[in-house]
């Protein structure tokens, strides 16, 4: 059975303020009540040497009869101004002490604000940060740690779905290189050429080749790999890109040229050259024929800068914003043959984001994307 909780009364923001709305309470009767009382034995102490005069004035034998009237001493305009604006300062001074009490109170709300800001559901690991407020009261205190759990709960469903994706992954690579394997071997074997049948293992062998780079590309983005840093000279990496693209391009009769300097990165050479390839191998594939593919590199003091300009069919501001999304692809790209499951640039950015870089795509000008990849240094 579920133990019943006690609320905890002192550590109740309701509590705290009822409290203080008491004691500032009190503290104003005290003080208004002590200035007007003050102010009262001053009238006195006047009326009273008024009186001796009086009584040094008059004769031995006079009867002196003196009638004070209270509720007339209070009533004197005077006075009845001097209460007012006592009662006015006390409830100014009242306000102002309840005020402070109130930041006081809603800072820790502020901080609870920031650290909810700071959560980017497209970073997942910020799902993680710790958020519960143990300072600041027990009703914040419940409501931040409700928050914590819910957020907690997105990230162990994300993890499971990590590793549900992880595990399917992995038990399709067998099959998959299974498949490819017989369509090499049927393709040897095959000592007439059928059109029909070469046009049925061509697609059998660019399916599997998506399949796999889908595969590869989830197991990947479910792995959390350190980066192996080395000093890698990025125009040589584009070049040896660019040669395995080749025979892509020449089929659209792109043209591709590199632009700028030798530039040295400390990076991890494979991942960059993962990420140079995808983006190289996007501005071919949505690019139109004899369209051209230009790769810049740019070097300052601060960063390295590594763009990949291509003349293809652009991507409408709206788009842009998704493009990086895992199995985003745009509309049109969808209904080509040609084409992956729109897990690249997913991976571009994961991989990007780890090395420590950041990337953003552009217009081209008159048409076309530019991609651009930046590096501190
Ligand atoms: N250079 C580009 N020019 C125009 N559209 C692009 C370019 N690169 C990517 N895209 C669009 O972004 C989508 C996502 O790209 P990507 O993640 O590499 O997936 P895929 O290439 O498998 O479709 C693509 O489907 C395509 O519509
Ligand atoms: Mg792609």
């Amino acid at each position: 059975m579920k133990s019943k909780k006690t609320f905890p009364f002192q550590k109740s923001i309701v509590f705290r303020l009822l409290i203080s709305v008491i004691l500032i309470f009190i503290a104003m009767t005290i003080l208004s009540n002590f200035a007007i009382s003050k102010r009262q034995e001053t009238l006195m102490s006047e009326m009273g040497e008024e009186l001796e005069n009086v009584l040094v004035d008059s004769q031995e034998n006079d009867i002196l009869l003196l009638i004070v009237d209270n509720a007339q001493l209070k009533s004197t305009t005077e006075f009845q101004m001097y209460s007012f604006s006592i009662m006015i300062a006390t409830i100014l001074l009242g306000s102002l002490a309840f005020f402070l009490i109130i930041m006081h109170v809603i800072k820790p709300l502020k901080v609870l604000t920031e650290k909810v800001s700071l959560i980017d559901i497209d970073n997942v690991e910020s799902l993680r940060n710790e958020i519960v407020m143990s300072k600041g009261g027990y009703e914040l205190e419940e409501l931040s740690k409700s928050f914590d759990a819910a957020l907690n709960k997105i990230y162990e469903s994300y993890e499971k779905q990590k590793q549900f994706s992880a595990n399917v992954a992995h038990e399709l690579r067998t099959p998959l290189a299974v498949l490819r394997t017989k369509i090499d071997v049927f393709k040897k074997k095959q000592g007439h050429k059928d059109a029909e049948i070469e046009y049925f293992i061509s697609t059998m062998e660019n399916n599997v080749t998506r399949l796999s780079e889908l595969v590869e590309g989830i197991l990947f983005l479910s792995r959390d790999a350190q980066p192996q840093y080395s000093q890698v000279n990025v125009r040589s990496l584009l070049e040896e890109i660019l040669l395995d693209v080749e025979d892509k391009a020449k089929e659209k009769e792109i043209s591709m040229t590199i632009k700028g300097e030798d530039v040295v990165v400390l990076t991890d050479d494979m991942l960059l050259e993962r990420t140079l390839l995808n983006l190289i191998d996007n501005a071919i594939k949505y690019n139109v024929e004899g369209g051209y593919v230009e790769v810049s590199l740019s070097e300052s003091e601060s960063e390295v800068v590594i763009q990949v300009a291509d003349t293809g069919i652009g991507i409408s501001d709206e788009k842009k914003k998704h493009i990086f999304d895992l199995f985003y692809r745009i509309e049109e790209s969808r209904s080509r043959v040609t084409g992956g499951y729109g897990i690249g640039l997913a991976l571009v950015q994961n991989i990007i984001t780890r090395l420590g870089g950041s990337i953003s795509v552009s217009d081209n000008i008159p048409q076309g994307s530019i991609f651009q990849v930046v590096f501190k240094k």
